[in-house]
């Protein structure tokens, strides 16, 4: 049986640990084509639902689709924003909610709802198993990306249906995330809204209930 060292342990709890999502990258530092392989490879290893492997990725590079997908953003946020009001609103304002102005790499990451791939299995039951699958190839992404010294940012304040219409995304495709990534400006083990006093985390071991 494989076998990881304790020291590897050690070094993954840091890796989650030091994991964050990043707004603010270095927009001079590009990202090399081949990291960028080896950080889009993880996704191949993530779960999926009866193996349907049904993630989709767009990499959003043009200056014209950039701007769409930003304004995109700029107005799901200034929207969110009128959701809050009092002290609220005024940390909601101040906040970066998003690296699309700088990130050098940026992806639409999408489910594809109607995949014939892995006949269904387990998605009778549970069609949303599918998306569930491309958030664990996020995850996969995302800590691979750490590992290599590069930041990712997940950007849900977006409208989707407009999204996947302005990437030309095939019908069936649904946004599950748009991912920001570059090097980061800073590294922190703090996730910024805990910073901010937007939210704390919870403490490290949840309770488990038992039935
Ligand atoms: C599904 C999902 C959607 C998110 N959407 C946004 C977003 O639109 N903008 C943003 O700034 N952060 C977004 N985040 C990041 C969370 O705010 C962040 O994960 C949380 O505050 C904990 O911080 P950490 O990731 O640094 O540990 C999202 C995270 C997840 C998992």
């Amino acid at each position: 049986m494989k076998k990881f060292s304790d020291e590897f342990c050690d070094q993954l709890h840091d890796l989650m640990s030091w994991r964050r999502d990043v707004r603010h990258f270095q927009p001079d530092k590009p990202v090399p084509d081949e990291l960028l392989t080896t950080v889009l490879e993880a996704v191949r290893l993530a779960p999926s639902v009866g193996l349907s492997e049904p993630w989709r990725l767009i990499s959003v590079k043009s200056a014209a689709a950039r701007a769409r997908s930003l304004a995109n953003f700029e107005a799901a946020n200034a929207e969110a924003l009128q959701g809050y009001s009092g002290e609220r609103a005024k940390i909601y304002a101040g906040l970066k909610l998003s690296g699309m102005r700088d990130a050098p790499v940026q992806l639409a990451v999408f489910c594809d709802d109607g995949t014939g791939k892995g006949a269904g299995l387990g998605a009778g039951t549970m069609p949303e198993a599918r998306r569930y699958s491309v958030v664990s190839a996020v995850m996969n992404l995302w800590l691979m990306a750490r590992a290599h010294g590069l930041g990712v940012g997940w950007v849900s304040i977006i409208d989707p249906g407009q999204m996947a219409a302005d990437l030309a995304a095939p019908k069936g495709w649904a946004l599950v995330a748009y991912l920001c990534i570059g090097y980061p400006v800073e590294e922190s083990q703090t996730p910024t809204l805990e910073k901010v006093n937007w939210e704390k985390r919870d403490p490290l071991l949840a309770e488990v209930e038992e039935r």
